[in-house]
């Protein structure tokens, strides 16, 4: 078939999808009007990334070709983890994270860093540890350091710790607390500018939009480093979150963290359909439209934050089958822009909606 003749078949075959769906009246994410060579990035105002799997960025050439073409930035899924860059105290293996790099570099996108300091993800040498709490302190300075310096002038941001609150508000009673006091929150970030200062450094963390009493806690932890001057430049929410989650808890998620004056990241997003884990749950139009509302409602309540602090949104992963939620939900779901074959959703054209 002549390329003419197979643009004309996909303008039509858009058409007749628009002609089907306006026909079914209201509720429905207005169906793309937009030309078949559209990509993601070039349609919003902001970076918009994925996380990625470095196995399936190296084996599956569908993936990758999406991440190419949709993304402008990309977090590493696991590559740059604890346990994944340092596996025992002496060695480093930085052969997925620079696979990612190298990637990124040859196409122009941003990498995001993820994480310097978790409470999980560690290994066992770490877990282990038998040292005093100097020890802990050089383990924990040398680690972010290290890190950091390794992919200085290559990653612009990090995510210097992650998850330090519960649910309900209060710190979590990691190892890394334990050993090392309550305020070796602002010495992570302290060591991380050390080692590269022109990187942005972030706090991540999840359950803003569901917990009230945790994103009080984390809007007051950060509020607090910065009045510090400790160098803090971002929040990170990762947005692991449902297709019933309500408007007013999403803008208060979003909105919160934007009076910080801090920069905003949407760093993990990804929207259950089957967040009660019913087993043999099958996806539908009707789940996918609800799903595509979400996202159109995020991204609209994300580009109303000033420009400035537009960091990005990155989704967690790319397609629904590369998905972490259903091993975590122990039930199918579906939760991406992209469903098993890379073909865009409903949520795709709601993202691309949410900033018109
Ligand atoms: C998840 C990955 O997606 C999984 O592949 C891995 O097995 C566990 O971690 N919050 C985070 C991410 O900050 O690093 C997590 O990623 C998902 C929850």
């Amino acid at each position: 078939m002549k390329k003419n003749t197979v643009i004309s078949l996909v303008v039509l075959m858009i058409f007749a999808a628009c002609s089907k769906k306006s026909s079914t009246g209201g509720g429905t994410i207005t169906p793309p009007v937009i030309k078949p060579d559209t990509v993601l990035y070039t349609m919003l105002p902001f970076p918009i990334g994925a996380s990625v799997n470095a196995n399936l960025m190296q084996s599956n050439t569908k993936y990758n070709g999406v991440v190419k073409k949709e993304f402008n930035s990309i977090t590493a899924e696991n590559a740059m983890k604890f346990g994944a860059l340092h596996p025992s105290q002496f060695t480093y293996n930085w052969t997925d994270a620079d696979y990612l790099v190298s990637f990124a570099q040859a196409n122009g996108k941003r990498v995001h860093g993820h994480t310097l300091v978790w409470y999980t993800s560690l290994p066992s040498w770490v877990t282990s540890f038998a040292g005093d709490s100097a020890a802990w302190e050089n383990l924990l300075k040398t680690h972010i350091q290290t890190v950091v310096a390794h992919f200085k002038g290559k990653v612009v941001s990090w995510d210097v710790v992650n998850e330090d609150f519960e649910d309900t508000g209060i710190p979590r009673n990691s190892i890394w607390r334990q050993k090392l006091g309550n305020d070796y929150v602002a010495r992570c970030f302290q060591y991380a500018y050390q080692a590269d200062s022109t990187a942005l450094l972030f706090y991540n963390d999840y359950g803003h939009e569901y917990s009230a009493a945790k994103r009080t806690a984390i809007i007051n932890m950060v509020t607090a480093l910065k009045n510090r001057g400790i160098p803090i430049h971002g929040i990170g929410m990762q947005f692991h979150t449902t297709a019933t989650q309500s408007d007013a808890n999403i803008s208060a998620a979003i909105n919160t963290a934007a009076a910080t004056g801090l920069k905003v990241h949407i760093s993990e997003l990804d929207v259950r359909l089957n967040a009660a884990a019913v087993p043999g749950l099958v996806y539908t139009p009707a789940l996918g439209e609800l799903q595509a509302s979400r996202y159109l409602y995020i991204v609209k309540t994300y580009n109303a934050i000033p420009a400035n602090q537009r960091f990005g949104i990155t989704t967690w992963n790319v397609g629904d089958a590369d998905s972490w939620i259903p091993g975590w939900q122990g039930a199918p779901d579906w939760p991406l822009p992209f469903d098993g074959s890379y073909l865009r959703k409903p949520a795709y054209y709601g993202i691309i909606n949410g900033v018109k």
